[in-house]
């Protein structure tokens, strides 16, 4: 029986925002919730917050302005609104978020948000504001409801076929850039056994690929049932064995983490998709030790290498950021040449954003924002000639595609090839959740176009 009372989450940021999301509307279910895509009906309404880039935490403020509205309309009603603050910035700026919002009844950080039911009534029943922020002892994962608990109807929620699994949080390479190792906290695995049974509740429930996530998803050292420490390609190898799971993918990688377990996991396990999100950041090796990333173009590039020998078919995929403190113009366009040297299937680009306590911030060689945005572009149009020659290789070819939601014009399908491209396709609907052999007949700068084979 689906709950009276309406919980909404509106997710920004990352995929693991994406996964909390769906985990903070599930912790409410038992108190008799139910996930809403409609606000106005909501008793609680949650942003999942993001504060990676200033423009991300920005987006909080303007919601929460918009907000407003939505809690007097409600109130006009008679009805009683808790609007929370979730995710990251709630972690980074805390109280501060209730002295500059009065919209905001309750602050809640990444590692906390399994005590939501309870803060939740106490924020109803003391009618007062409050702010939890701590990392506390307990078990946040084991402290939340088993994955089977529902289908809920999260917005921004992973489609259905398709779903994540945070396995490790946080880092401790302190990038002089990121704001991560302070608002997600240390590095922490969460245990193998916890991790296999999740993924089988997400296998009851319909899921066919499960995307294992962690802001350093490859330093993942989680306790295995033998009491020994496992890595991310035994876990892998564990999870794989799982009958009704296709498909399996992890993001996101560093490099020094990439163990020559996991490189022969690409080799070896038929599940394990033939794509990998490694981020290089900067192709100059100056700009690199700036960033305190710990390894040089070079360790980048043979590493690159030994992936591509073992799993020749890779589609690859990177992080970049332009315009760090003091990066020259040919410190630039050594990223120009590395990206046109290694050929990206997919990238993500962004221009350097100072934030509050990361070192980086207190440089005082910041680039002006023209010469940032400059670069920018740059960049991106390079990358998406990369992109678009990547799908123009795959016409012509029969791939097996994961068909995971109806398309927008009638009769269409959308899935995912192993490469993590969406493929359009004239189908019926009761090939969603299957992996179906299509032949690629058009490529676009984004997605594939393609024609069943076979059901
Ligand atoms: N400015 C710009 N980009 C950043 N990233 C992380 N911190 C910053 C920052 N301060 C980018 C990195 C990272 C991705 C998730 O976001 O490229 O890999
Ligand atoms: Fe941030 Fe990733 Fe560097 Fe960790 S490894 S500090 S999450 S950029």
């Amino acid at each position: 029986m689906p709950g009276t009372k309406k919980v909404f989450v509106k997710t920004f940021g990352c995929q693991m925002n994406v996964y909390d999301s769906e985990r903070i509307a599930e912790s409410l279910i038992p108190f008799g919730f139910s996930g809403t895509d409609n606000i106005d009906e909501a008793e609680v309404i949650v942003l999942n917050t993001c504060h990676i880039r200033e423009k991300a935490a920005d987006k909080v403020y303007s919601e929460l302005g918009r907000l407003r509205q939505v809690k007097e309309d409600r109130r006009a009603k008679g009805k009683h609104t808790i609007v929370t603050v979730a995710g990251c910035v709630a972690q980074a700026e805390g109280a501060e978020i209730l002295a500059r919002s009065s919209v905001v009844d309750l602050v809640v950080g990444p590692q906390s948000y399994h005590r939501l039911p309870d803060l939740v009534f106490r924020a109803q029943t003391e009618s007062r504001r409050i702010v939890d922020t701590n990392f506390p002892e307990e078990d946040k994962f084991a402290a939340l409801p088993d994955r089977s608990i529902s289908k809920v109807s999260v917005k921004g929620a992973a489609r259905a076929a398709s779903a994540f699994l945070t396995v490790q949080e946080g880092c401790d390479k302190f990038c002089t850039f990121c704001v991560v190792p302070y608002t997600r906290g240390m590095e922490f695995s969460r245990p193998v056994d916890s991790l296999v049974d999740e993924a089988r509740s997400l296998i009851s429930r319909g899921v066919r690929e499960l995307t294992l996530l962690g802001q350093n998803v490859n330093a993942y050292h989680g306790a295995g049932p033998d009491g020994k420490d496992w890595s991310l390609a035994r876990l892998i190898g564990a999870i794989a064995e799982l009958d009704g799971l296709e498909r399996l993918r992890y993001t996101t990688s560093h490099p020094n983490d990439m163990g020559n377990d996991l490189i022969a996991a690409h080799r070896d396990q038929e599940k394990l998709m033939p794509y990998l999100h490694l981020p290089f950041q900067a192709g100059s090796d100056r700009i690199l030790a700036a960033m305190n990333r710990k390894h040089t173009v070079d360790q980048y590039r043979r590493l690159i290498a030994r992936i591509r020998a073992a799993r020749p078919d890779i589609a690859l995929s990177t992080d970049i950021i332009v315009g760090f403190p003091g990066e020259t113009e040919s410190e630039f366009e050594e990223t120009l040449r590395l990206v046109e040297e290694i050929g990206f299937a997919q990238a993500f680009s962004f221009k350097y954003s100072p934030r509050p306590g990361t070192p980086a911030a207190k440089s005082d060689e910041q680039l002006p924002e023209e010469v940032k945005t400059e670069r920018l572009h740059r960049l991106q149009a390079l990358l998406a000639s990369e992109t678009t020659r990547f799908n123009a290789g795959c016409v012509g070819r029969v791939i097996p595609v994961l068909f995971e939601r109806a398309g927008r014009r009638d009769g269409q399908i959308v899935g995912r090839s192993p490469y993590l491209q969406p493929v359009h396709a004239n189908g019926a609907a009761d090939l969603l959740g299957r992996v179906i052999p299509v032949e690629i007949s058009e490529a676009g700068p984004n997605s594939l176009l393609g024609v069943i084979r076979a059901a």
